[in-house]
């Protein structure tokens, strides 16, 4: 974001005065009459622009544009492996094997821990969830949810929350963070969703690249999760999902290889099969995807319990998490097993090296040998330091929040709102939780305001600012009368307290989690995708009272407006779980101190029979038949019209593209041409073969204008779609790879490229094991960018 100076350049009123009063219908007689009075006014009428120092206030420095992103690079493997190598000479069996085998459930102070090895001056390894925050400790912050993180289309701030993270692990002392989450959202009611990046595998590629690398500038090491398929919680430690392997290559692995090019330390296997295979013993997506192709020199520990065998080990598995200790002392599979199968010979000593090294390598690689704090929190218990790690988070929560939120609908100037005469907020997302920040365990019920979802991927909240408690502060301000009605099932006293307001806002939830916590029948996933509590009763009954009512939406993914279209709903914002400065970040869009620039990272349908996947119950196998065709693709392959598209979010201003242009700078030839050709170049089966650099260099440079032609500052968040050549049948029409976030005070005018490699353009072709160009002769690609997957301002082709 531009810095916050901006700000102070802007008029103060942008908007004529009839708009500055905001919408009067629905305002009975009376207050006409008392809002028509000069002795009832507040002397000061302005759009709330906020002035630089309270726009410092609030985002401190997380709303400009971050600094030197390319110093913060990917650690050292190479030396780093040298040196884990160095230092593992002579080690026995059984202390190699202490490396690779956690001690067991709630054994030492966090959710995963490896053994200290006193004789060999190794401190042991703390591994601690969640992909949002420090679980299971205090004076920690709860940051937005994964699905927050997408919605800004923001890398800065994906970034800077990924540094925020990874500083306050490392204050608690954590040497692995067990996060992103980067499963994807391929079925809407699917229970994790909310701790991942959307339903689009290259907007997760980048969200999950951008927070690994701010995580591991920190020292923390990342563990991108979970490898591979758990896209539904239903069945997750029993079902096989069951992918082709084009599939899987275009789109469930490519997070995983932007986190590789981010230089993640740990990759975490999933519960599920993955083609009737365990994905913690699978030869091909652990030691064919992740070890050859992709060359991930880190290792990969598995989900806890997922582990089946001792035999993992030689399949891919370097590490077993929480360790299964059984009643004997003995583990199940690694710890003593693994001993005696390499005493055995059933698993090779040079093998079990291998594992100890990526483990030690990447405890080198992000300097945790060296002046790294000790754990001083106890997940289990009270005990520990209380170590004060939140530092100004707030602003940086705030921020994420304020940029994630997406404004879904805006009619008769209903938003921002401008000092309204009075206001009512309506529905118990609008209020603190009833019981306090952390009634639940780990999150798993609803009675407030939802800032998070359920499961391992939550932590306990320091507090909660709610919406009643960040509006209310305005309100004081502005001189509006507020009041507010939390019971979402007394509609009688709702449709009162509705009435006569200029405003009437009403908060809904829907939330989802993991299997292992069931919340009113919802194991993990959701049942349905209705507003709970009976929010769309609540809602129709204020919109039924009320002509300018505004919906608010928290929400762990997308739910069913049925009374979308109706005439008094004037707005509708998206604020989906963004962590405990809800309230603050949500007023900010509300007031307009923050123009929306949060985009949905998953399409809501019209009606629920629009979506092409929905969660597989009481089967063995999870058939992703859809192929490449999730979400928005499988909309546009199908011609259906989405209530609310991929992409989606309006902006309190306008703007304008154009003068659209491509250009190619030429250079690995060979491999260039042979690419062209449709052909896979001669190192297409080397180690790391689907990172080189003549694949992944930026080669295809695709530029345009934008132009802010209203009157407000803020930025836009341009996209690029690019349609592969028609020949290659069974294609979505149109797949994301680009998007920006791009600042702009009225009247400026910005230059914005796209940088587009030859693995951007490929498709992997099974017959040849490689990366390739799609079939077609010429190659032609069609190019659309636009403000959404559907909302196209210029079109183009790429023809090579
Ligand atoms: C979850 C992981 C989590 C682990 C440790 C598992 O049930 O699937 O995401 O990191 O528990 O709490």
């Amino acid at each position: 974001m531009r810095s916050f100076f901006n700000y102070s350049l802007l008029p103060l009123v942008l908007f004529p005065p009839s708009t500055c009063l905001g919408s009067v219908d629905g305002i009975n007689e009376s207050q006409h009459d008392l809002y028509a009075n000069p002795a009832f006014h507040h002397p000061v009428k302005r759009l709330s622009v906020p002035s630089a120092e309270r726009f410092e206030a609030n985002y401190g420095r997380y709303a400009a544009k971050l600094e030197n992103r390319d110093s913060l690079v990917r650690p050292d493997w190479e030396a780093a492996t040298k040196r884990a190598k160095e230092y593992l000479q002579g080690w026995s069996v059984e202390d190699l094997v202490t490396l690779t085998s956690g001690i067991g459930w709630a054994k030492g102070r966090c959710v995963g821990n490896i053994a200290a090895i006193k004789t060999k001056d190794f401190p042991g390894l703390c591994l601690e969830d969640s992909p949002l925050g420090v679980r299971f400790a205090d004076r920690v912050s709860v940051f937005p949810a994964g699905v927050n993180t997408a919605a800004t289309f923001n890398r800065d701030l994906m970034r800077w929350r990924g540094i925020g993270l990874g500083k306050e692990f490392r204050g608690k002392g954590v040497h692995i963070a067990l996060g992103p989450m980067m499963n994807m959202a391929r079925v809407p009611e699917g229970g994790r969703n909310f701790e991942g990046f959307g339903a689009d595998p290259w907007l997760a590629g980048e969200a999950a690249y951008e927070t690994i690398v701010g995580m591991q500038s920190q020292g923390v090491q990342a563990c991108a999760k979970h490898y591979l398929n758990n896209e539904q919680e239903h069945g997750r430690r029993t079902t096989t999902s069951e992918v082709d392997e084009r599939t899987q290559h275009e789109l469930y692995l490519h997070p995983f290889l932007r986190s590789v090019q981010a230089g993640v330390a740990s990759v975490m296997c999933s519960y599920n099969l993955i083609n009737d295979t365990y994905a913690c013993e699978n030869d091909v997506s652990l030691n064919k995807w992740l070890k050859k192709e992709l060359n991930f020199e880190g290792y990969v520990m598995s989900d806890w319990d997922a582990n089946h065998s001792t035999e993992s080990a030689n399949h891919g598995l370097d590490m077993t998490m929480p360790g299964d200790i059984q009643s004997d002392g003995t583990d199940k599979y690694f710890g003593n097993r693994l001993v005696q199968a390499v005493k055995d010979g059933k698993v090779k000593r040079e093998r079990l090296e291998d594992m100890a090294t990526r483990i030690v390598a990447a405890w080198f690689a992000l300097g945790q040998d060296k002046d790294y704090p000790e754990v001083n929190f106890d997940a289990f218990t009270s005990w520990g330091k209380h170590i004060d790690v939140r530092d100004d988070h707030d602003k940086l929560i705030r921020t994420v929040g304020a940029a994630s939120t997406v404004l879904l609908k805006n009619e008769r100037s209903a938003l921002p709102l401008i000092q309204p005469v009075s206001m009512v907020l309506i529905g118990s997302d609008a209020g603190p939780p009833l019981k306090g920040p952390n009634f639940y365990q780990d999150r798993a019920g609803l009675d407030g305001v939802l800032i998070q979802g359920w499961g391992s991927g939550t932590c306990d909240a320091p507090y909660v600012i709610s919406p009643l408690e960040a509006i209310q502060s305005r309100a004081k301000d502005d001189h509006t009368s507020l009041s507010w009605f939390l019971d979402d099932f007394d509609l009688e006293n709702a449709a009162k307290a509705a009435k006569g307001k200029d405003v009437a806002m009403v908060f809904i939830a829907a939330t989802a989690g993991e299997e292992y916590l069931v919340v009113d029948g919802n194991v993990g996933d959701r049942n349905n995708l209705t507003a709970w509590h009976g929010g769309d009763d609540l809602v129709r009954t204020v919109a039924a009272h009320n002509s300018n009512t505004i919906v608010v939406v928290h929400s762990v993914g997308p739910i069913d407006m049925p009374w979308v279209d109706h005439e008094n709903i004037t707005a509708i914002v998206w604020a989906g779980v963004p962590g405990q400065e809800a309230g603050n970040a949500l007023a900010d869009v509300l007031y307009g101190d923050w123009n929306p620039s949060g985009r949905l990272p998953y399409t809501i349908a019209r009606k629920e029979s629009d979506y092409r996947v929905r969660i597989q119950w009481n089967r063995q196998q999870v058939h992703y038949n859809e192929d490449r065709s999730i979400d928005y693709r499988y909309f546009d392959a199908h011609l259906i019209e989405p209530l609310f598209e991929f992409g989606f979010g309006l902006s309190y201003t306008k703007f304008e593209y154009f003068g659209l242009q491509s250009s190619f700078s030429d250079d690995f030839a060979p491999e260039d041409a042979q690419w062209r050709a449709g052909k896979p170049t001669s190192k297409a089966h080397e180690v790391g073969s689907a990172l080189q650099d003549w694949l992944h260099r930026k080669v295809f440079t695709v530029s345009f204008r934008i132009q802010n032609v209203g009157t407000r500052y803020g930025a836009d968040i341009p996209q690029l779609y690019v349609g592969f050549p028609q020949e290659n049948t069974g294609d979505p029409p149109r797949v994301l790879r680009g998007f920006d976030n791009v600042p702009l005070n009225p009247g400026e005018t910005q230059t914005v490229e796209f940088k587009l490699s030859r693995y951007d353009l490929s498709i992997w072709s099974v017959q040849h094991q490689a990366w390739v160009a799609p079939p077609g002769k010429p190659l032609k690609y069609k190019l659309f960018l636009g403000t959404s997957s559907r909302d196209f301002k210029l079109k183009g082709t790429l023809q090579l």
